[in-house]
């Protein structure tokens, strides 16, 4: 099969502040770039995934890796997924403090390990024996969610007041020249979270899947309502029973709101290159590589 390769990205689904507008766009534009150029290269979507994410989890602008919100106790605990659609494999972390870049700890525990999914010290051990640099967390707590946390902590009400109070959890779908689908998603949760909460983004079926028979799809915004419908694993059983991507990311988002009141964004990538991005927040960050290779990428507000 030879297809022409498609990359869709996304920044978060929340109230985006307007003077962080800029480097939303700009740093999902710089991921699906990258990631589309792995594409062009002829490159796999799993590869493309990881790296348009890992470029989303350096950027301080987003709530994944460096730059992440803070928990309740005011450390920065990631989650993260990957998922390959020809096989199915995928792995997974959750908890971790001391990873720059969760996806890639993802890939290496879905390639070199027995399980799918491990938390906290066991995936940081994990990443160790496998060659991979522990950082001291600090390096990953950047100034303005220090300062957005000491407001949270002195009683500012800054979370509390807010519906659409996630910040910008990130994600990929990808379609490569061969005709296989992938998958990523990476977070920092959500900000003042109980230590060892965990969200949708890492568990299969609601932060993101896979699968080559249906769809690629990664989901943003209220995690534990997310979960509830297995977002992303409902979208993707929609688009393989015909549904458009879009008219999927649409439906799932009315069921999210109708079933659990929640909220949040998706981004929905089938086998024929076609895609679907969908919000019930105010905003949400985004960008798509089509297969001409134009790149174009903005906020879209509900
Ligand atoms: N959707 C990200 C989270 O709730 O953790």
């Amino acid at each position: 099969m030879n297809r022409t390769p498609v990359i869709v990205v996304h920044g978060g689904a929340w109230k985006i502040p307007e003077e962080e507008h800029g480097p939303h766009v700009e740093g999902c534009q710089r991921a699906a770039a990258a990631g589309w150029e792995v594409l062009r290269a002829g490159g796999s979507a799993l590869d493309a995934v990881e790296t348009a994410v890992r470029l989303l989890e350096d950027d301080p602008t987003f709530d994944a890796g460096r730059g992440s919100c803070l928990n309740a106790i005011g450390e920065v605990e990631l989650d993260a997924i990957i998922m390959d659609g020809q096989t199915l494999r995928l792995g997974a972390v959750a908890a971790v403090r001391r990873i720059r870049n969760p996806v890639t700890l993802a890939r290496l525990i879905m390639e070199k390990g027995p399980h799918n999914f491990l938390v906290d010290s066991g995936a940081e051990e994990f990443a160790r024996q496998h060659g991979m640099g522990l950082i001291p967390s600090e390096e990953l707590v950047v100034e303005r969610e220090r300062a957005r946390w000491e407001a949270w902590r002195a009683g500012e009400g800054l979370y509390a007041a807010e519906l659409f109070n996630s910040t910008g959890t990130v994600g990929a779908v990808a379609l490569d020249r061969e005709g296989h689908l992938a998958a990523a998603t990476s977070t920092g949760g959500k900000p003042g979270k109980w230590p060892g909460r965990v969200g949708d983004s890492p568990l299969v079926g609601c932060g993101a899947y896979a699968d080559d028979r249906s769809a690629a799809a990664s989901a943003t915004g209220d995690g534990e309502a997310l979960m509830r419908i297995l977002a992303t694993g409902a979208v993707c059983a929609r688009v393989g029973a015909g549904k458009s991507p879009q008219e999927a990311a649409e439906e799932v988002l009315a069921l999210l709101a109708e079933r659990t009141g929640g909220y949040g964004g998706l981004i929905v990538l089938d086998p024929r290159g076609r895609y679907g991005i969908a919000h019930t927040t105010p905003h949400m960050a985004w960008a798509v590589v089509t297969p001409d290779g134009t790149c174009r990428a903005g906020i879209r507000v509900r």
